[in-house]
């Protein structure tokens, strides 16, 4: 396991941290905007929550712009075209079960595997981060717990009707997050995360919610282990 720096150690403004920057700061940016498009789509297929769930994909895009303003301060250009790209397998994913109205595996996807991952990689972010990032990531942390919280509560009132679907779309997902960390897992280490911190992070968390929201103990063992692992 590899040992995450302390932050007085990191040269934020030295050309390896900023380049490595470069890239995940286009991946928070990008997925932040993700993270809206889903809410409003999200907002379509459960008409009953719209007005909540248009104000929880208003919070994402505000995020988009507060991690943007993390860009400039370093003076660093966001790489959005690799962020697209890094996207793309997670994005078709939630489209086909959007698109098969499946609001179980919607809410899978954004509300507890992509908010779960978001809070695990930004709680690993902090002590590392600069002075302006983190008190940015602070207070963004805090709405994600929001955001996972409505699909704990959506999901476990509506358990035993989209059990399975939560199932095969937990095998189809899994194996993408665990190729979009190794994606990232040199240029995280370079702005002083661990890899293998934020994966043990994420899956303490997800293995929480899957509980919480119904999943047995055996289950959610099996669930966790669809696909990351390995890693
Ligand atoms: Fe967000
Ligand atoms: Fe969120």
């Amino acid at each position: 396991m590899s040992q995450i720096r302390v932050n007085s150690t990191l040269d934020f403004h030295s050309d390896a941290y900023r380049d490595s920057f470069s890239r995940i700061n286009g991946i928070v940016i990008a997925g932040e905007q993700e993270a809206h498009d889903n809410f409003i789509r999200l907002a379509e297929l459960l008409p009953e929550h719209c007005d909540l769930l248009t104000r929880l994909g208003k919070m994402e895009l505000r995020h988009r712009k507060s991690f943007e303003a993390c860009g400039r301060n370093l003076n660093v250009t966001p790489d959005l075209p690799f962020a697209e790209q890094f996207f793309t397998p997670l994005r078709q994913a939630f489209q086909t079960v959007a698109g098969h109205q499946q609001v179980g595996a919607c809410l899978l996807i954004q509300a507890l595997i992509v908010e779960c991952f978001a809070i695990a990689a930004y709680h690993n972010y902090i002590p590392v981060a600069d002075d302006f990032a983190r008190k940015v990531t602070e207070s963004i942390v805090a709405d994600e717990h929001e955001h996972l919280s409505f699909g704990v509560t959506w999901l476990k009132a509506n358990f035993a009707e989209v059990k399975a679907e939560l199932e095969t779309t937990n095998r189809q997902i899994l194996p993408i997050v665990r190729q979009m960390l190794n994606q990232v897992e040199a240029d995280a280490e370079k702005i002083g995360m661990s890899k293998q911190a934020l994966l043990e992070d994420f899956l303490g968390r997800y293995g929480e919610v899957l509980s919480q929201i119904g999943f047995t103990t055996r289950e959610v063992i099996w669930l966790s282990s669809q696909g990351l692992r390995k890693a």
